[in-house]
């Protein structure tokens, strides 16, 4: 017969239950805890709502050439960015080429006059050992997850944009910053073999540094100048536009204007770095989806930066609802223009230059167009081309403009036939990427200069992708 449990026997068998489930919870907890923590290192993404939007204006206090990130407590989208790709101006260009298309180059969709173009951009990639990606649309999610997986304002502001053109612009910067190389468009075919380009052929960088004189600006030291004749150039563009009239306003929204359908460089240039911050910030700030996110991370003494609707002109256009926000029904080409394209990309460049010789005084400008190499004294030429269609034109204002306000007036740039550099930057003439335009003294596809050939089929851009 089981004798029946007395009341203090079964008080002792309630406790030992108390303690072993009380270890049993102890040991969950801990174990809850250090898992916990185990799982946070792999999460490196910060919190969206604990990181910075700062602007791209009013960096006047940032040398934004010489930006280190000292810790890893990263305060803000530009430090974060520093942070995942870490500019190492030493190592030269990758040799890749980046196009992007709606299909794969194997669909029956993809568009047939494409077909030769892309086939003359494989073979040259094979010739010179070059490696060849054509991003499709299907890919860009998982490949811009891969990239940029730890800045999640990026991947945000990427997937709210309200046109794929935008989206078009932006991926390009986003490829080259993450990975360098040479992005084109597809309506673009190469007319001289990669490894010829000025920014990589060495013997023509090693003559174009060793014989063109430093054009001098305030504050420059020529003997802190270290010598780097053979390092390639971290960021290579060519002019879009340079209408040499007295009226040019009336048609173009900058005097010089830089084009994007094809861009070379190293992966992290600073010049990228700035612009995917200008983007990112303003597409979160000015779309509606997104706004009230942006809204709390904004620099709020300068609202108006974010805004796209308060770019140039139109920031003084009083019947314009700068309080709209941006949906895939109101934006339109001037958006564009300054939001993603040409006109934020020139305006970046330009606000790069200029703040690299206002914060440095070791900043080598190498331009043959206004000086010409050794021989003749550059007064004496500014005075032979007086009314001439060279850059020599301008060369009083240009180096009044550098010696007295530190400057890079937009006439260092215009009208060149030969490249032109600033630091790491190499600044090739409208031939290069623009031959046979008929206009603004571009040259023929065979000149010497010419390396790309754009067939300005525009509209292939269009939204009928994923919209
Ligand atoms: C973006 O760049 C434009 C052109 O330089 C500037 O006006 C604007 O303030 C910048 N905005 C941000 C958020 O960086
Ligand atoms: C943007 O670009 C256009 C050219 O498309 C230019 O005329 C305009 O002044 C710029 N600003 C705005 C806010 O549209």
């Amino acid at each position: 017969m089981i004798k029946p449990l007395n009341k203090s026997e079964f008080r002792l068998d309630k406790r030992t239950k108390q303690i072993f489930f009380g270890i049993l919870l102890l040991y969950s907890l801990v174990a809850f805890h250090l898992s916990n923590k185990k799982y946070a290192k792999f999460i490196t993404a910060p919190e969206i709502s604990n990181v910075a939007l700062p602007t791209t204006s009013h960096v006047e206090q940032l040398n934004l050439k010489e930006l280190r990130v000292k810790d890893r407590k990263l305060k803000d989208l530009r430090e974060q960015l520093v942070m995942a790709f870490p500019y190492e101006p030493e190592k030269p260009i990758p040799r890749r080429i980046w196009q992007t298309w709606k299909v794969k180059e194997d669909s029956l969709d993809f568009p047939a006059s494409f077909r030769s173009y892309q086939r003359d951009w494989t073979e040259a990639a094979t010739l010179q050992g070059f490696e060849y990606m054509l991003v499709p649309d299907d890919n860009i999610e998982a490949f811009l997850q891969n990239l940029y997986g730890e800045l999640p304002l990026v991947l945000k502001a990427f997937k709210e944009m309200p046109k794929n053109i935008l989206k078009a612009d932006f991926l390009r910067y986003l490829l080259l910053y993450a990975r360098g190389g040479i992005y084109s468009d597809m309506d673009t075919f190469p007319l001289k073999p990669l490894n010829k380009w000025p920014s990589v052929d060495r013997e023509k960088l090693k003559t174009f540094k060793e014989t063109r004189k430093p054009v001098p600006y305030k504050g420059f030291k020529s003997e802190e100048v270290v010598a780097q004749n053979e390092r390639e150039p971290g960021l290579v563009i060519g002019i879009e536009a340079d209408p040499d009239r007295t009226d040019w306003s009336d048609w173009f929204a900058r005097r010089i204007q830089f084009c994007q359908w094809t861009i070379q460089s190293k992966p992290g240039h600073p010049v990228l770095r700035e612009l995917i911050l200008n983007i990112t910030a303003t597409t979160l700030y000015s779309v509606s989806s997104v706004k009230k996110t942006a809204e709390e991370l904004i620099d709020k003494t300068h609202k108006n930066d974010y805004n796209v609707n308060y770019r140039d002109k139109r920031a003084r256009d009083s019947h314009y609802d700068h309080d709209e926000t941006k949906t895939d029904k109101n934006v339109d080409g001037s958006d564009i223009m300054n939001w993603t394209g040409p006109g934020i990309f020139s305006d970046m460049v330009m606000q790069y230059l200029n703040n690299l010789i206002q914060n440095n005084n070791d900043v080598l400008l190498l331009n043959g167009n206004i000086y010409t190499p050794t021989t003749v004294d550059p007064a004496e030429a500014a005075a032979q081309d007086e009314n001439g269609v060279s850059t020599k034109k301008f060369y009083r204002k240009i180096i009044e403009s550098l010696l007295v306000n530190r400057h890079i007036p937009w006439e260092f740039f215009t009208l060149i036939t030969e490249p032109i550099t600033v630091d790491d930057l190499m600044i090739l003439p409208i031939t290069s990427f623009s031959p046979d335009v008929g206009q603004m003294n571009a040259k023929g596809m065979d000149d010497e200069m010419a390396l790309v050939k754009h067939q300005f089929e525009g509209s292939w851009k269009g939204d009928a992708g994923h919209d």
